[in-house]
C-alpha cells in the first residue's frame, strides 16, 4: 500500500468528520479525503505546494468544505480561524521524529478536539530508516502521548501509526 492510501484508510477508519493534513505538499491527502471528509484542511509551510494544492482543490472540489493555509506546523496555536480536527494527518513529515518534537506534538495536540488523533505515516524508499522508531516512539512518549502502530498500513519500508495525547 502507498503512504496516501494507508493514511487516508487510517484517517478514515477514524472519522468522516474533520481533518487537518500537516505538510500536505502540492496534493497531499486530498484526492482521497476532499469530499469523503466533513472538512479537509491542509497545511504546509511552502507556499509553492498550498498555492498547487488549492488550484487542485478548486478545480476538483468547487463546492467543496476545504481549505488550506500556509504556515508551520507548530503556528498552529495561533490559527484561531482554524477549527478543531477529528483527526490530524501527516505523510512524511520529519517534525515528528527529530527536531523540536515536543512543539510539534504540543502544537497537535492543541488543535484535536477531545478524543482525536494523530495519524502519522513515515514512509522511506528503503526499509524504514532505524532511527525513524525509536525516535517517534521516544517523542511521543515523552510528550505523553499513547500510541498504537499500524504495521499493516506502515509495510516493510514505513511506519504508521494512530496517537493520542493521554488525558
Ligand atoms: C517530504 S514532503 C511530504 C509531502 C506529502 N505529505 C507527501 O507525502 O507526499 C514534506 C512536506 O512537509 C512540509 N513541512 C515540513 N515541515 C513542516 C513544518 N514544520 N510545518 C509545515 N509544513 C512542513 C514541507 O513543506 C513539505 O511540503
Amino acid at each position: 500500500m502507498d503512504r496516501h492510501s494507508a493514511a487516508a484508510l487510517l484517517v478514515t477508519g477514524l472519522t468522516d468528520g474533520s481533518v487537518l493534513e500537516l505538510g500536505s505538499g502540492p496534493r497531499g491527502l486530498a484526492p482521497l479525503l476532499a469530499g469523503r471528509v466533513r472538512r479537509y484542511e491542509a497545511l504546509d509551510r511552502s507556499p509553492r505546494a498550498t498555492a498547487a494544492l488549492t488550484t487542485w482543490l478548486a478545480e476538483h472540489h468547487p463546492d467543496g468544505a476545504w481549505g488550506v493555509r500556509t504556515g508551520d506546523l507548530t503556528d498552529l496555536p495561533g490559527q484561531a480561524d482554524l477549527p478543531p480536527a477529528d483527526v490530524v494527518v501527516a505523510v512524511n513529515v520529519n517534525a515528528f521524529w527529530t527536531g523540536a518534537t515536543a512543539d510539534a506534538l504540543a502544537a497537535v495536540g492543541g488543535h484535536l478536539r477531545p478524543g482525536g488523533a494523530l495519524v502519522l505515516v513515515l514512509e522511506t524508499p528503503d526499509p524504514v530508516d532505524a532511527r525513524v522508531r525509536p525516535a517517534l516512539h521516544a517523542a511521543l512518549a515523552d510528550a505523553g502521548w499513547r500510541w498504537q502502530e499500524h504495521p499493516e498500513a506502515g509495510g516493510p519500508r514505513g511506519v504508521a501509526l494512530v496517537a493520542r495525547p493521554v488525558a
